[in-house]
């Protein structure tokens, strides 16, 4: 065997392994740009030897077979493929043969030759979808396959909205096949992802899989679900011709209501196409979808004709690629930075790879569920992605790819700066009034202000504009203050001299002075900014605000219980956790103490904030207990009956019964007998009382719960919980339920059935829950169905 038909049966078997991964199990294992290595170069072989040819080989076919769960369907006129150019000249060579092969007079250095009219359209990043109407009605709806057969995908090309299920105006002809792209926008991706963390679903790479997995679901309803669209750029099978252009078809077609590409132009010659490529080059980040090229095509059809096909591929179309987002290369290690809060962030270190025009050599990973979840080791092969200005991502992982020597990514036990201990962060969750304690994707660095890392990083946050602004003090400098051991904390900075700072890198007499006077002059924060400066986990801008305008005082802050701070706009369990833990640390409430002493005055405190202290009821505090079958109703019944919560602890059951029905005066009972629950409400309470809440206010408690201020739409037939109880948990949530989808409505959850709202929900980029995500998302706020 020669070494050429060697590397031949090599190159079309590791191909056939690939198209079968891409187009039958949708979990392509290497991206595109690697792929169309891979059958370039058995191209180029086959094309020096072609009697090795076979009619198996991945070049004479366009896809791979058709998932066996899907019936069959057979493409009366076979769906093709495009030739790529990926250089101007591989256009110029694309136009030649066109020219000539019209017999027109070709030109040459000078110009002088015909110029041929060609359609412009994006290529979209989706996946091929005939539609075939019968008298003006979606009939069947198919995927490409292997370009002969495809499967009957009906069911669910007829969820996806913008596909009209009947045409618009007449004239149709009595058969006709229209063909396009069902694709995901960028935005719909991200929420699609999002969505899916949240309900610990599957994750997608990149909007490709994730319209191709939502498309090829043998459940449409999980299709419904998913943000498809579809433009269409062309004709199958037709009973009557329709224009005698390619871009007078999709014209008339766009009249009778389908979705055209709004980039679709005519280009004149070759120059103008090449102008077109540039334009939507240096726009194909502001797009709304991803696009991995622009296609051309000969716009009259009677040339198209004449050109007709060679191989599996028209000589009249061709694709001019863009330079790929995904790269393949490998992760030669992982390193751990500890940021300002102690957070150790795993970073891959990447042998370095050009993606889309930029050299990559790291790549964030988040935390280590993300290590995790991509079943990330180091020596794999792994695929990059860089899409727009994003900061570049590892999206998966080659697995066929991974060496013998490849090791597990593991957290350090000790921080890598300092060498203190590395700690899991732990999350809190209450409900049913109970709090249960789980581990985070995050962890930290115990050693705070004694770790380098944090102190400096605590330092630079502490200075920086939005917290004490303390103008003249850059990263290098405060590197160099700790480092010197001039600074180990932020109160260290009011104790500087003239001596020490004047001896630094970069500062002279003036500067000094001025970073003197600067310091001097932060000595006045407002509550908020100081709050805010002393960075602690959690707690940016707005947060600090809401802490500063409700309590009001720092005293009030420090001593904030997290019950009590649940009560805030927008703090969660966890955030009260984060603060209290903050100030309950021993060296944290030093670093504030010597602050003080330093002179530091803080303003704007006092009377604690009128929203705040109005913001509960005695009713409202009870339902915020959580007690088990208790909602907001209940919970105003046993305030109007008992009038304290003293009273409520120690009522008996027969009075609790008048209050409420036995079930619940029951739970209420059980709840109360538990010493932690009791000992949690009375302290809340008392707290509350001391900050001078005033509990005859009757607003109602919502401004503390998650959902507060969001608008909720219910729509469709929900099957797995009746509407007035999925209306009844979203409002003990805090959130209001409304009948009709605006661009102020928060989320939609749509059942079975959903039709205009949810059309409307997509059409304004809404997110958009399926029952079971909603059922899921009540479970994770700790309510069961
Ligand atoms: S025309 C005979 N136009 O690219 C011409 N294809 O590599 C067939 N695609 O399977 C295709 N945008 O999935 C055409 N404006 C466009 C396209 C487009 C995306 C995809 C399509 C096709 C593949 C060809």
């Amino acid at each position: 065997m020669t070494a050429a038909e060697n590397r031949i049966l090599e190159l079309r078997a590791e191909l056939d392994q690939h198209n079968y991964r891409y187009h039958v199990l949708d979990e392509p294992s290497i991206p595109d740009a690697e792929y169309d290595r891979l059958f370039h170069e058995l191209k180029a072989l086959e094309a020096a030897n072609p009697e090795l040819i076979t009619s198996d080989s991945p070049t004479q076919r366009v896809g791979s077979a058709a998932l066996s769960a899907f019936t069959q369907v057979r493409h009366e006129v076979p769906m093709l493929s495009l030739g790529n150019a990926f250089e101007e000249n591989d256009m110029r060579e694309f136009d030649r043969r066109v020219t000539e092969g019209l017999d027109l007079p070709s030109g040459d250095l000078f110009g002088g030759g015909a110029e041929v009219e060609y359609s412009c359209e994006p290529k979209l990043d989706g996946l091929a979808v005939s539609l075939l109407y019968q008298d003006g009605v979606l009939v069947r709806g198919a995927t490409r396959g292997d370009g002969t057969t495809g499967e009957d995908i009906s069911v669910n090309v007829r969820t996806v909205r913008n596909i009209p299920l009947k045409l618009q105006g007449s004239g149709w002809p009595a058969t006709l096949e229209v063909r396009g792209e069902v694709y995901m926008s960028k935005a719909g991706f991200e929420r699609l992802n999002a969505t899916q963390l949240e309900i610990g679903g599957k994750t997608f790479a990149n909007p490709r899989n994730a319209a191709a997995g939502s498309l090829r679901q043998l459940d449409s309803k999980i299709t419904a679900s998913r943000p498809l669209e579809f433009c269409c750029y062309g004709l199958g099978q037709v009973s009557a011709e329709i224009a005698d252009t390619h871009i007078g078809n999709l014209q008339q077609l766009k009249d009778w209501g389908m979705p055209v590409s709004r980039e679709l132009k005519l280009a004149k010659g070759i120059d103008e196409c090449l102008d077109y490529y540039r334009d939507i080059g240096e726009r194909r980040n502001a797009l709304a979808y991803e696009i991995d090229g622009v296609v051309f095509k000969v716009n009259s059809i009677t040339s198209q004709r004449e050109l007709g096909f060679r191989a599996r591929e028209p000589r009249w179309a061709i694709a001019h690629k863009f330079p790929a987002m995904e790269e393949l290369t490998e992760l030669l290690d992982v390193e751990f930075q500890v940021g300002r809060t102690g957070a150790v962030t795993p970073v891959a270190r990447l042998k370095p790879v050009k993606v889309a025009g930029v050299t990559v050599s790291n790549a964030t990973l988040h935390n280590m569920d993300e290590v995790a979840r991509l079943g990330l080791m180091i020596g794999d092969t792994v695929i990059i992605r860089r899409a727009g200005d994003v900061i570049p991502q590892v999206v998966q992982v080659v697995t066929e790819r991974r060496p013998e020597n490849a090791r597990p990514v593991q957290i350090p036990e000790c921080c890598p700066v300092c060498g203190s201990h590395v700690e899991r962060t732990q999350l809190v969750k209450r409900s049913k009034g109970r709090e249960t304690v789980s581990e985070g994707a995050v962890y930290r660095c115990v050693g705070r202000l004694a770790c380098g890392a944090q102190l400096k990083q605590a330092i630079i946050h502490f200075v920086s504009r939005r917290a004490m602004d303390i103008e003249g003090l850059g990263e290098k400098s405060v590197e160099q203050l700790v480092d010197e051991g001039l600074v180990s904390s932020p109160a260290d900075l009011y104790a500087l001299s003239f001596e020490q700072i004047v001896d630094l890198e970069g500062f002279a007499e003036l500067s000094s002075k001025n970073l003197l006077s600067a310091i001097a002059d932060s000595k006045k924060p407002g509550l908020a900014r100081f709050i805010y400066a002393l960075g602690i986990p959690d707690v940016g801008e707005e947060t600090a605000k809401v802490l500063a305008r409700s309590l009001a005082s720092l005293a009030r802050v420090q001593q904030a219980l997290p019950q009590v701070l649940t009560y805030l706009p927008d703090v969660g369990l966890e955030v009260a956790y984060e603060i209290h833990s903050f100030f309950e640390d021993a060296h944290n409430r030093k670093v504030i103490e010597e602050l003080l002493k330093h002179g530091l005055e803080i303003q704007d405190q006092g009377e604690l904030g009128a929203e705040f202290a109005a913001s509960t009821t005695l009713g409202g505090m009870i339902d915020k207990l959580d007690i088990p079958s208790v909602g907001p109703g209940g919970a105003q019944k046993l305030a109007d009956k008992f009038g304290s919560l003293e009273a409520i602890i120690s009522a008996d059951w027969l009075d609790m019964r008048q209050a409420l029905p036995e079930k619940q005066a029951n739970a209420v009972r059980e709840f109360f007998a538990i010493e932690q629950n009791r000992q949690l409400a009375l302290d809340a309470e008392k707290q509350l009382r001391d900050f001078g809440m005033h509990w005859q206010s009757e607003k109602k408690v919502v401004e503390g719960l998650p959902l507060a201020g969001q608008t909720w739409v219910l729509t469709g037939s929900l099957e797995l919980i009746s509407r007035d109880v999925a209306k009844d948990k979203l409002e003990s949530l805090g959130a209001k339920v409304a009948g009709s989808v605006s661009a102020k409505t928060y989320c939609v959850v749509a059942g079975p059935g959903a039709g205009s709202k949810l059309v409307k929900a997509n059409e304004l980029g809404l997110k958009v829950l399926d029952e079971e995500a909603f059922v899921a998302f009540l479970a994770g706020h700790g309510i069961t169905v």
